[in-house]
């Protein structure tokens, strides 16, 4: 596929980086396409083009959102997105590692308040970084366990292919609005790891009798 990304930090990077070798094409979508962000990760990777973001919304297949959420609304509300599959990776985080909007709505539902035409798809969300530069366990045989969820079908199809080109099963929680769950168990997942102590690299598992 045809892979855009608004914000190719720790997460845009791990994810671009680990598809682009499944073959995918990957495009950063920036509207400085000469900034150190840019630079950097195609040094990284110099497979990587980059566009300004509406153009590679035009070329994707698919656009994934690796920002800071708080940039998320003066980013997005001018773009079309043609209803696109738009993968929200971003999380509202407030105060003391809280719910940045207060667990009132998710940050995805917002994501998709401001933009136009787009299937919005919450995924890459529940852990830290490291296990999306990395998803192997070798010394389990069952997969780490990306939870999705969204109010399109097809969509939640796409992003489910993606999950599988970077090691992991997917679980489908339903629509959009289990988004806020979603995002309590990546505050769960930040204060275990980045306050608690516990290491970066566990994931979950879902396991079914
Ligand atoms: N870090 C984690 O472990 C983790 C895990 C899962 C989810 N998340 C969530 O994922 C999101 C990104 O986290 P991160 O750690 O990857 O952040 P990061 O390393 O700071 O990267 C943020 C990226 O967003 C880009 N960006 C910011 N404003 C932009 C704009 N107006 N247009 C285009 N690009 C823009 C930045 O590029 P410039 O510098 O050029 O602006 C940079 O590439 C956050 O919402 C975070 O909560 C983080």
């Amino acid at each position: 596929m045809k892979l855009a990304f608004i914000g190719i930090g720790n997460v845009g990077f791990a994810l671009a980086n680990n598809l682009q070798k499944k073959n995918h094409e990957i495009f950063i979508a920036h509207n400085d396409t000469k900034s150190e962000s840019v630079i950097n990760a195609q040094k990284r990777n110099s497979t990587f083009k980059a566009l300004p973001i509406q153009e590679a919304i035009e070329v994707a297949d698919v656009i994934f959102l690796a920002t800071p959420f708080k940039a998320n609304e003066e980013i997005l509300k001018p773009l079309n997105f043609k209803r696109k599959t738009l993968v929200d990776c971003t999380n509202p985080v407030g105060g003391g590692i809280s719910h940045g909007l207060e667990s009132k709505v998710s940050g995805a539902e917002k994501v998709q308040d401001w933009s136009a035409n787009a299937n919005v798809v919450k995924s890459f969300t529940i852990y830290g970084f490291e296990n999306l530069e990395n998803s192997t366990f070798p010394n389990y045989n069952v997969k780490p366990i990306m939870m999705i969820a969204g109010n399109n079908d097809d969509s939640k199809k796409q992003v489910g292919l993606l999950n599988s080109d970077l090691g992991f099963d997917t679980l489908d929680t339903g629509n959009l609005s289990q988004s806020l769950h979603l995002e309590h168990m990546t505050l769960l997942w930040v204060k275990m790891v980045r306050a608690n102590g516990h290491h970066p690299n566990f994931t979950w598992a879902y396991l079914e009798r």
